[in-house]
């Protein structure tokens, strides 16, 4: 009989700009194994429903529309391609506007039941790391390893803000706060699996933190737990 592999999943769940999915790459990337932007199916579905004139948060018109909605992920490399009924949606999906779409839509619980359901079986086919709000608390509560990162909203706004630059959209930051603000406000408040650290998870504040630091201290929890390639 060939050898049971070792499959572990290690979660990260943290606010928006917490650096959770740079340091979910990072990881998945050193250790070898899987990874899967969450955010980036609830982004997904946000868009479509924007695309489908549909108001994200009724969900008298969202549910039917999951009814017809094909949700999956394929990778290129570790490039994670998010597809809505076969079309890769990728890049339409970090703009402002999906975010508070994504927000919206992810507080319905057919919508979460949707995603959940796609999350737990990727992650039951081999070792990863997703990276969330409700990873460590409800998609994967028996994860090996649960980390929560956060830092200081001005400064997760800042981040946002330059990322946004970056990928060429036309942004103010005082409206990035904002948003960030009305987003984790909803994404705490929610009924259906909040944004929550779970109460075994590994807090780390990474406001006064730089990438190389905030890596380091996450692969130095994986050695001690035992999560390597
Ligand atoms: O991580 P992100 O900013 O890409 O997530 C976009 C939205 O999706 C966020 O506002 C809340 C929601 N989300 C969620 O409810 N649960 C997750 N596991 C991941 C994201």
């Amino acid at each position: 009989m060939p050898p049971i592999p070792h499959i572990f999943q290690i979660a990260i769940d943290g606010p928006s700009g917490s650096g959770k999915s740079t340091m979910a790459k990072r990881l998945a990337k050193a250790l070898g194994i899987g990874y899967l932007d969450t955010g980036a199916m609830y982004r997904a579905l946000g868009y479509a429903a924007l695309q489908q004139h549909i108001v994200p948060g009724d969900p008298d018109a969202v549910e039917p529309m999951l009814l017809e909605t094909d949700l999956d992920v394929a990778f290129d490399g570790d490039r994670q391609m998010t597809l809505i009924n076969g079309e890769d949606v990728s890049s339409f999906i970090r703009t402002p506007e999906v975010s508070m779409a994504a927000s919206d839509i992810s507080a319905l619980p057919a919508v979460r039941l949707f995603c959940v359901e796609r999350q737990r079986a990727f992650a039951e086919k081999h070792s990863v790391v997703l990276d969330g709000r409700d990873i460590g608390t409800y998609v994967l509560p028996n994860a090996k390893l649960k980390f929560f990162l956060t830092a200081d909203d001005t400064i997760r706004a800042k981040r946002r803000y330059l990322d946004l630059l970056e990928a060429g959209e036309k942004v103010d930051l005082e409206a990035v706060l904002h948003d960030l603000r009305r987003r984790d406000e909803q994404d705490s408040t929610r009924e259906m699996a909040p944004t929550k650290a779970a109460a075994d998870a590994v807090l780390i504040d990474t406001g006064s933190m730089t990438e190389e630091e905030v890596f380091a201290m996450l692969l130095h929890y994986c050695e001690q737990y035992g999560c390597g390639s």
